[in-house]
């Protein structure tokens, strides 16, 4: 595998013929440090990009520490691009040694400063989710289920302040613990601005972003399995709800729904982040005819989940409105209490 060494690309970026510079990591990673003038491929969109790269000038892929690097550039050579090497070293190397003004990805990686804890409920096949500032202690509660003493144990043993409490969305197949939590910590309760809820809480909209210490999730509205449907982006990762599960997405029969606005919300905000965004549902398993998977990412879903690869709009209103399981029994009873308190 060709490398090229760091002093060897700062004389070639210097040169009337610089090779062209791709930068294979996240995008969380990218925004630590980058190079001028580069292009952004991360390494597991890297297939759907080679129309776009140039078989006549010579590519240079890089990362933090130079591995990934080096399979990105293998990859290109074997789909006809004989003019790629790989950074030697990453930029750990090019900082060290060709470029001591580029910046530093940080000794203390911000990465780690987010604190993620899923909270699986084997018996009703619901996910719940809290996220914290580690430094800050502060953290939020994503659906949050009826017995919440899992939720009170991690938050006396962390030392963790609650700073709200959040529901995707106005549940129909399980009681919603907000009101329980909201009893024992005094977090306010965050919902749409579509929600109907008359309990008190706090309203938000697409693009408000909702702090913990210096951590922040942000509002995406994405209706169509509720009109109520909102998907929280923190970094790479989205919480998704409903509105995308692994391998399937939430029925829009029974909280009024709407499979249009469902394909709307997947299509024209879900399937636009990036491949490598890490995708946490608020179900899994066989309880919902799930897969017992509890992670996955946009790029794996966009290929492989049944819902997202119908192939058009009128498929896709066809495969959320036939073949579904009888609508269960005490559905409606549930919204109505979830609404209520
Ligand atoms: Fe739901």
């Amino acid at each position: 595998m060709p490398l090229i060494s760091p002093g060897e690309l700062r004389r070639q970026l210097e040169s009337s013929a610089p090779p062209l510079l791709l930068d294979i990591r996240s995008g969380a990673e990218r925004r630590i440090v980058h190079l001028p003038a580069d292009c952004h491929v991360p390494l597991s969109a890297l297939g759907e990009a080679l129309a776009s790269l140039p078989h006549d000038r010579p590519i240079v892929t890089y990362d933090h520490f130079g591995a990934q690097a080096r399979r990105a550039a293998r990859f290109l050579q074997d789909r006809g691009f004989p003019l790629t090497a790989a950074l030697e070293g990453g930029l750990e190397e090019y900082a060290r040694i060709a470029d001591p003004d580029l910046a530093r990805y940080p000794e203390d990686d911000p990465g780690a400063h987010l604190f993620l804890r899923q909270l699986p409920r084997p018996d009703t096949g619901c996910l719940a989710y809290f996220l914290g500032d580690w430094d800050a202690r502060e953290g939020i509660l994503i659906d949050p289920g009826r017995d919440i003493g899992p939720y009170r144990t991690l938050l006396a043993d962390g030392s963790w302040r609650l700073a709200a409490i959040v529901e995707t969305h106005t549940h129909a197949d399980h009681l919603a613990g907000h009101a329980a939590l909201h009893a024992a910590t005094d977090a306010p309760i965050y919902l749409s601005r579509r929600s109907e809820a008359r309990y008190p809480h706090r309203s938000f909209a697409e693009g408000d972003a909702l702090a913990f210490g210096d951590e922040a999730v942000v509002v995406l509205e994405t209706p169509g399995h509720t009109p109520d449907h909102v998907t929280l982006h923190a970094r790479d990762k989205v919480f998704t709800g409903d509105t995308l599960l692994l391998g399937s997405c939430g029925r829009t029969d029974l909280g009024g729904g709407s499979p249009e606005q469902l394909y709307a919300s997947l299509t024209e905000k879900l399937l636009r982040l990036p491949a490598e965004t890490e995708v946490y549902p608020a179900h899994f398993g066989a309880h919902h005819a799930l897969p017992e998977r509890h992670v996955s990412t946009i790029g794996f879903e966009r290929v492989r989940n049944e819902a997202l690869t119908q192939g058009s709009l009128e498929a896709f209103v066809r495969y959320m409105t036939e073949g579904w399981p009888p609508k269960p029994a005490d559905f409606d009873r549930i919204v109505r209490t979830n609404l209520e308190e």
